[in-house]
């Protein structure tokens, strides 16, 4: 039976609407339990609707992209998780190197066409899962740069359903204003690579960076890069040399391949992975001093207590109770 709550978001035209949903299915690591309701809005009018509707209602809504660095509790997530549909997937290329673009539109395909067209300035997204839309929100890029250097233009809708449209807006490593609100859309007016010398400088640019996803577990379930990294330093140089490459907890495990990501080798469950980084970020506090900020999104709907004896099995039982709750955590870890 539909809980009571949600049955005004079912009248919304051109807007799917499911309930009890695996979020594990939706996201690339592939852990966490349900969501409540997952609505999938076709068209800018329904996701108003269902932005105005929920904000209305005070029912929490998480704007889910392509779920390539999100990471959902075992709780699940009480409330509508958004995912966008049908409507928001084009990649329309209007001119030479312009391109209008939906926010559910696949990134690496943004990125084939921009290369197809000569044009440069979204190569270092190359091989980066995800959305055109979760990657504006997180500014994805490499450490030196992210997309919201190359978008010209977004637009989507505030908290409380009002339309937006910027073309400058604060962004900065591995952040992005985008991300309190949701977005529809966006135009990139790309660099036209019309010289020869261009050329060279963008083919070797892919190069780089297509070399630099093949040093990445890219095989195995994972959510990305876990951490940021440090002012001038790499969090997986950091992890690999405190010897934690490997390091397991229940089916989630440090990569051997690339330390600053964590693979999931089965069916691991999001609460080993919580303890896993919370060990992660320890030693590294203990051993050089550094505090690790998380890079992907990890999100409950309620504070969590990461308790030392869960790990009394392993080599962790040096962990200290954690309390990770929105005060004490990065801005990016999102509890709501
Ligand atoms: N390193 C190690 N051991 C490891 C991993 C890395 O010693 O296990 C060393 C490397 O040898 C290198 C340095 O650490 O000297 C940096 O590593 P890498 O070149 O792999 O880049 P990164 O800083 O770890 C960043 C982004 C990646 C992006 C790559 C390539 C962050 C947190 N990560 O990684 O982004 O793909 O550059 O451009 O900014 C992501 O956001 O999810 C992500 C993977």
């Amino acid at each position: 039976m539909t809980p009571r709550k949600y049955r005004k978001i079912q009248t919304i035209t051109d807007c799917e609407v499911r309930f009890d949903v695996d979020l594990s299915q939706h996201t690339s690591m592939k852990v966490g339990g349900k969501a409540a309701c997952m609505a999938i809005p076709h068209t800018e009018k329904a996701l108003e609707e269902l932005i105005k509707r929920t904000h209305k209602d005070k029912i929490p809504m998480f704007a889910l992209g392509g779920g390539t660095n999100t990471i959902f509790v075992d709780d699940g997530f009480d409330g509508v998780v958004m995912k966008l549909g049908s409507g928001f997937q084009d990649i329309r290329n209007t001119s030479g190197v312009r391109f209008t673009v939906g926010a559910a539109a696949d990134l690496n395909k943004l990125v084939s066409q921009s290369l197809k067209r000569q044009a440069a300035g979204l190569e270092y997204c190359l091989g980066i899962p995800g959305t055109v839309g979760g990657a504006l929100a997180g500014n994805a890029g490499t450490r030196g740069v992210g997309i919201c250097n190359s978008v010209s233009r977004v637009w989507g809708f505030t908290r409380d359903g009002e339309r937006y449209e910027v073309e400058k807006f604060p962004y900065g490593y591995r952040y992005s204003w985008l991300r309190t609100t949701y977005i529809a859309g966006a135009n990139f007016t790309l660099d036209p690579c019309d010289t020869e010398a261009k050329k060279a400088v963008l083919s070797e640019r892919v190069r780089l960076f297509g070399f630099a996803r093949r040093s990445q577990p890219y095989r195995f379930p994972s959510a990305g890069c876990i951490f940021k990294n440090p002012n001038n330093d790499s969090a997986g140089r950091l992890i690999d040399v405190a010897g934690l490459k490997g390091f397991s907890v229940g089916e989630l495990e440090v990569s051997e391949r690339h330390a600053n990501f964590i693979v999931n080798n089965g069916k691991g469950k999001a609460e080993d992975l919580v303890y896993l980084i919370c060990y992660v970020r320890q030693m590294i506090k203990e051993k050089y001093d550094v505090d690790l900020q998380l890079e992907v999104q990890l999100v409950s709907s309620h504070p969590m207590r990461v308790e030392p004896d869960r790990l009394k099995a392993a080599e962790g039982s040096r962990l200290k109770a954690t309390v990770l709750a929105p005060a004490e955590t990065d801005p990016i870890l999102s509890f709501i």
